[in-house]
């Protein structure tokens, strides 16, 4: 939810700006907007519409060696110009660029318009310059009016701000994630590695209540109190190109393309002699555990039922929970309670929300994501990582492959520790068959029937998708991405509930996609679709060429025969495809779908 970026250094900043709010754009694509910092002031350009609109009303690049960026998910006023960040005080003379959401902004712009402040926007970053402007009337220390306005804040923030006639950014956060990168020559600070990666993979990740100077050969952080921390610098291990759309004409498309690759990435030394090993939980890790949960968002939801399905089938007690309303339904928590954060930005407020509420009742947590230094990587007790590499494409593809195949491996670490579980009885064929994934994800990619099928079944009023067991939650995922990215009307439904009422709805006008994983759901999945034929529906069978589906289906979307436990993940690419190509067709911004941001950093 919303990008934030600065940069200081020799040369023009505002390329570099530009571009790295380009790289941010999956946070949030309403509205965005530069300040840069030269001889003659602070000047702000700022738009709705995407990076590319204020690209284009840009007369050529405004001149200066640092500045601050935004691209915006709305949360207070709509996506307007004035809405637009980089906000500044009434003056002009201190501009600041905002993620998060400030609580008490209605409390403190009373306060600021009775102290004679005049505000342009509906915002609630607005009252920040303002803030800052209103505590440099009684001091001529910058850095102090910035700690001074940080303290007034309340609720979530990773902010960077200018200052008229200062060559400094200042930078604070807290509940939203802000790194910092380190080049030769010049610093950055953004919401996202993608954002500098062109530029540096040495970075610090920021923790809550730093604060950062960043000048010209110097940066500092400090805490709230002005004390000084030192901050370790990691290197990332993600390489720039990841980051890029190269050839391919949108992120998804290259990120469903590239899942052989991230899921290599993901086993890498994750099977060890017919075994699973994760560096970061040894053997015994989890001894003193006696039941999971797992809490997770969208699409990382399904691949937890995923994940949540292979414990209980090794005789762990688990539960997948929504975590937005993990509150509510948790039920009783402790100590031998395992909760699994599924994150694959690892900064969904929910999902922290929910895994905070965890820690406080004493459960072990963990985090299964792609962000290494994430909010959620840093505040479980252990974090396992994905290792997709970047996606950038709203829609979560590759990440959801490689949460679900850690999440596999992760139940089998379990279920090797928690006493009297029982491993999956044919583990060694099920590890073989993962080897064989990425191969496989490659055969699926080459068949390529899903866009003849996309363009065929186009016109259709709605579009099911049905399962069993692993199956289930693939067909949820199956109608998330296909209603996210096409606009159409799209349901996943366990196969056997389709007879509980939605197969009212059932016409000739509504294809079902039936996944089937090549074990004994199969059969009853068959059942179910037969049951929406003979009302008219078309079948479209997807899944491996050897199952009872195939037999009576009216298209097939085949994957490769393998172990059923990832049959699944096969027919997923499939579905993947074929929104992919039905959302071209309707000619969709693919990777940038309308009301949505990929990392949901508001609750
Ligand atoms: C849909 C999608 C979302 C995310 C959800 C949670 O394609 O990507 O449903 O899965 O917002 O995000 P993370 O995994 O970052 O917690």
């Amino acid at each position: 939810m919303c990008g934030i970026i600065a940069r200081i250094g020799r040369g023009s900043a505002a390329e570099t700006l530009l571009s790295g709010l380009e790289n941010l754009e999956y946070r949030g694509y309403d509205s965005a907007g530069i300040a840069v910092q030269n001889g003659s002031g602070v000047t702000v350009h700022k738009t709705s519409g995407e990076v590319s609109d204020l690209k284009s009303s840009l007369d050529g690049r405004p001149h200066g060696n640092m500045g601050i960026g935004h691209t915006r998910w709305s949360t207070h006023g709509p996506p307007t110009d004035e809405n637009a960040h980089p906000h500044t005080d009434t003056a002009g003379d201190v501009a600041v660029v905002h993620n998060g959401v400030i609580d008490n902004y209605d409390e403190l712009r009373a306060d600021l318009t009775a102290a004679g402040h005049e505000f342009e926007s509906e915002t609630d970053t607005e009252v920040i310059p303002h803030l800052i402007d209103e505590y440099l009337q009684s001091t001529d220390d910058t850095e102090r009016a910035v700690r001074k306005a940080v303290d007034t804040l309340e609720g979530s923030y990773a902010i960077a701000a200018i200052v008229d006639g200062e060559e400094r950014v200042y930078a604070a956060r807290k509940g939203s994630p802000l790194v910092l990168g380190l080049d030769d020559e010049e610093w950055y600070l953004a919401s996202d590695v993608p954002a500098f990666l062109d530029h540096t993979d040495d970075v610090i990740y920021l923790e809550d209540g730093d604060l950062v100077v960043l000048e010209p050969d110097a940066y500092r952080i400090t805490d709230l109190d002005g004390t000084r921390i030192e901050r370790s610098v990691d290197t990332v291990d993600w390489d720039p190109d990841d980051a890029g759309k190269g050839e391919y004409d949108h992120y998804m498309l290259k990120e469903i393309e590239t899942q052989p690759t991230a899921l290599s990435n993901t086993i890498e030394g994750r099977i060890d002699g017919g075994d699973v090993a994760f560096e970061a939980l040894p053997p015994g890790s989890f001894d003193s555990i006696e039941s999971v949960q797992f809490v997770a968002c969208g699409t990382s939801y399904h691949a937890a039922m995923y994940g949540g399905q292979l414990v209980r089938e090794a005789g762990v007690r688990a539960d997948v929970l929504r975590a937005s309303e993990y509150e509510s339904t948790a039920g009783p928590v402790d100590e031998t309670t395992l909760v699994v954060a599924v994150t694959q930005s690892g900064e969904t407020a929910d999902t922290l929300d929910a895994v905070r509420h965890a820690a406080a009742r004493d459960a072990r947590t963990l985090a299964v994501t792609n962000v290494v230094g994430s909010t959620a990587a840093r505040e479980t007790d252990d974090a396992v990582y994905i290792r997709a590499g970047p996606e950038v494409g709203v829609a979560a593809t590759k990440t959801y492959s490689s949460q679900a195949v850690t999440l596999a491996l992760l139940s089998q670490r379990i279920a090797g520790d928690v006493p009297d579980a029982t491993p999956v009885a044919d583990r060694a064929a099920m590890l073989e068959a993962l080897e064989a994934l990425p191969a496989h994800v490659e055969t699926v990619l080459e068949r390529g029937r899903a866009e003849t099928l996309a363009r065929e079944l186009l016109d259709s009023d709605s579009y099911f998708f049905i399962g069993h067991g692993l199956g289930h939650s693939v067909a949820l995922e199956g109608a998330l991405k296909f209603k996210e990215i096409t606009y159409e009307h799209a349901e996943g439904f366990a196969a056997g509930e389709l007879k509980h009422g939605p197969l009212a709805l059932v016409t000739e006008d509504t294809p079902v996609f039936a996944v089937a994983t090549g074990s004994d759901d199969d059969e009853k999945t068959k059942t179910n679709a037969i049951e929406a034929q003979s009302r008219g529906a078309p079948i479209v069978a997807v899944g491996p060429d050897d199952q009872p589906l195939a037999d009576v289906a009216d298209a097939h979307l085949p994957v490769p025969d393998t172990h059923p436990v990832w049959a699944g993940l096969l027919a997923n690419v499939q579905l993947q495809l074929l929104s992919y190509h039905a959302a071209t067709q309707l000619e969709r911004p693919i990777d940038k779908p309308r009301n949505l941001a990929k990392s949901v950093t508001v609750e």
